[in-house]
């Protein structure tokens, strides 16, 4: 086994050391043991991530020394709930797990966020380990401690800061990751090319049409992983530089909630509003023109979708994406903070009169 990437994230509870490499998932229980003190381990994945995974992690955490037992939640966003967190609660009390002891996280970014939030609240936070399964889990949402479940009321509302004592990114596990969910996960890549790094939008417009080669996808995986912990070492608490990451996100997490939650893959909703806020960026003569084109191309080189139509016809209309984006947590105090583009690879956040942006609505979406 070969390391891509070993990086640290210094946050203000300690090292989060990300971890990249082929063949990494069986080096677990050893990086585990150098994590924390205690030898009680959960690890949490879903009923689709179990089949695969889930035995290879025990075996690994067990001859580490490990005594480890298991827990698997419904795929799904829906399993961002409190009663799915109660009921990890209630199994981190049956399997006594202690202050010193570890939760795994195994999984995607349903089970990443779940899970760390429940490790986040148990014993006022009990150490946490994720190991991403999916391509959206291993650039962005396994890394930079967000954890969180949703409510009735909009998602990832309950939630806290929990940084992870350690990622253990190994690529070959996206082997059994539907092709759908690849496919949404590169939503996420392209942002950080949109947002900081120019050459690497480029190096995917250069690459073309999915699948990549497994060294590329690697090289792909470490960049994105690299760019987060930039960030996330720069700004942990998302005082400013640290919004970035929300490129596309105003309006994608608008159009989840209109069409419910589950009902269109996060990257993919996403994707959507990327294209969007750089329709916004060049109608605000912030962009050069062409900028917002050459995002949707590249988008549609991955088979993503790049208009609100797509992802649901006749389902949305400016008032209803307004309305979902208002209750959004980006709009602070009276204004609407917007990641918008100067250029490919180049973010900043405005923040913008909601009338304004009410009245673009139906030229960007
Ligand atoms: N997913 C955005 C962030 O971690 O800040």
């Amino acid at each position: 086994m070969k390391l891509k990437l070993k990086a640290e994230i210094n946050g203000v509870n300690g090292v989060s050391s990300v971890c990249v490499g082929r063949g990494l998932l069986q080096d677990l229980g050893t990086i585990a043991a150098e994590a924390v003190k205690g030898r009680n381990a959960v690890v949490v994945s879903d009923s689709n991530v179990g089949n695969y995974h889930l035995e290879p992690a025990l075996q690994s955490l067990r001859a580490a020394g490990f005594q480890a037992e298991s827990i698997c939640v419904p795929a799904g966003e829906d399993s961002k709930s409190l009663q799915v967190l109660s009921t990890l609660w209630n199994a981190f009390h049956g399997f006594g797990i202690t202050r010193t002891d570890l939760v795994v996280a195994l999984g995607g970014g349903v089970v990443g966020d779940l899970a760390g939030f429940a490790a986040a609240t148990w014993l006022r936070g009990v150490a946490v380990l994720q190991v991403p399964t999916s391509l959206l889990a291993f650039v962005d949402s396994s890394i930079g401690g967000k954890t969180g479940i949703d409510l009735p009321f909009g998602k990832n509302l309950a939630g806290a800061f929990h940084q992870p004592v350690a990622v253990v990114a190994d690529p070959t596990v996206l082997q059994t990751l539907p092709e759908p969910e690849f496919r949404q996960g590169m939503a996420e890549v392209v942002k950080y090319g949109c947002i900081m790094d120019k050459a690497f939008f480029e190096a995917l417009e250069k690459a073309g049409a999915l699948p990549y080669e497994d060294a590329f996808l690697e090289d792909v995986i470490a960049r994105c992983a690299a760019c987060k912990i930039d960030v996330v070492n720069r700004d942990e608490r998302e005082g400013g530089l640290r919004m970035l990451l929300n490129f596309g996100h105003t309006l994608g997490h608008a159009a989840e909630k209109v069409l419910g939650y589950g009902f269109v893959p996060h990257g993919v909703a996403v994707g959507v509003g990327m294209v969007a806020a750089a329709r916004l960026s060049e109608q605000l003569s912030h962009a050069p023109a062409g900028t917002a084109a050459r995002i949707e191309a590249l988008l549609q080189t991955l088979h993503l979708p790049t208009r609100m139509a797509e992802i649901g016809d006749g389902l949305f209309t400016a008032d209803n994406l307004f309305e979902a984006m208002l209750s959004d947590k980006k709009k602070l105090g009276s204004k609407l903070h917007f990641v918008l583009l100067r250029d490919i690879g180049e973010a900043f956040i405005a923040p913008l009169d909601p009338a304004l942006v009410r009245e673009r609505l139906p030229e960007i979406i």
